[in-house]
């Protein structure tokens, strides 16, 4: 077969996949260097993982990841600077006041962007900025900073890797619905601010037989805003066990996720989140939910690989 990262290039796109450093050797590492153009660090570069302790950087894996994908020309695609999960403890109870917040949130970002300067093609700048229902989300940044802290945070990126395109990522804004029409709004009001905003991700943590039937409606209406869409986090879980009925749904699904994106110009990357079952997070997040990835357990392709190749 065809590798994906060639299916996709002749279309002008890249395919990615979320990676665990320490994982990238024997089959898991031929999988990973040879089926995708783009790697994303699952965890590596989260704030909780890169300064565990204030002023102690520890950037082995994230390294290590940018190593690897440079020695198989591929795409990192860096994750996720400001958010409200994996921060180190340090910080979220540091009790510090807004203004040390803001500071400390501009060193963050300058180190790290910085660091990696060149080296990262695109970055999930803010993740999971909205609530359901499309009002901010409570969170250590907004509450202290107020929804300014998103073009705060695109505007350092910026400076610090003016190459770098910068995303604002977040799930369950797959479809036209409140959350994703606030995203929407958010995007608009940035780029008529002159903010550095280049794209937006869609997660797609999807459900078995649940893609929304507006998906390429809703990428489409971000293209013409003038963004660049990626879907950041694909898997597709279901009940398991997995069975062949719930499996060719997969494929399915898969594919229709894949062909949303393939027919929308500026739709420019479908990554997974993981490629395998064996390395997904899905069983350990969602209970009795599995087998969310194109790959099985010992990293042989599953129907849903096909989908995706069908749909490049
Ligand atoms: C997940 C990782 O895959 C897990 O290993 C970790 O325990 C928790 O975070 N949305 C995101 C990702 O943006 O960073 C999350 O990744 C999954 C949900």
């Amino acid at each position: 077969d065809t590798p994906l990262r060639d299916l996709a290039a002749a279309k002008g796109k890249v395919v990615g996949t979320a990676v665990t450093g320490s994982k990238l050797t024997g089959a898991y590492g031929d999988v990973a260097g040879t089926q995708f153009s783009s790697l994303t660090p699952g965890n590596a570069m989260k704030w909780g993982s890169v300064e565990p302790t204030r002023g102690s950087f520890d950037w082995t894996e994230a390294d290590q990841i940018v190593a690897f994908a440079q020695a198989h020309h591929q795409q990192v695609r860096g994750h996720t600077l400001v958010w409200h999960n994996q921060n180190p403890s340090w910080l979220t109870n540091g009790g510090f006041t807004p203004a040390q917040l803001g500071s400390l949130l501009h060193d963050h970002i300058d180190t790290e962007v910085g660091r990696y300067k060149g080296k990262i093609a695109a970055w999930d700048v803010v993740n999971e900025p909205f609530n359901e229902d499309g009002t901010y989300r409570s969170t250590i940044w907004y509450d202290n900073l107020g929804s300014g802290y998103i073009a705060n945070a695109l505007t350092w990126a910026h400076a610090a890797d003016p190459d770098a395109k910068l995303y604002i990522n977040d799930y369950n804004v797959e479809g036209v619905d409140a959350k994703s029409t606030a995203l929407y709004n958010l995007v608009r009001s940035l780029k008529a601010q002159g903010v550095p905003i280049d794209g937006v991700g869609l997660q797609a943590h999807l459900i078995l037989g649940q893609v929304p039937s507006t998906l390429q409606q809703n990428i489409q209406r971000f293209a013409d805003l003038g963004v660049d869409v990626a879907i950041t986090e694909l898997d597709i879980r279901m009940q398991t066990p997995a069975d062949s009925t719930r499996l060719t749904q997969q494929k399915a699904d898969f594919k229709s996720v894949v062909a949303a994106c393939a027919a929308v110009t500026r739709c420019v990357d479908v990554t997974v989140w993981g490629f395998a079952d064996s390395d997904s997070w899905v069983p350990g997040t969602f209970p009795g939910y599995g087998a969310a990835t194109p790959y099985d357990d010992n990293y042989a392709p599953k129907p849903a690989y096909y989908g995706i190749a069908e749909a490049l």
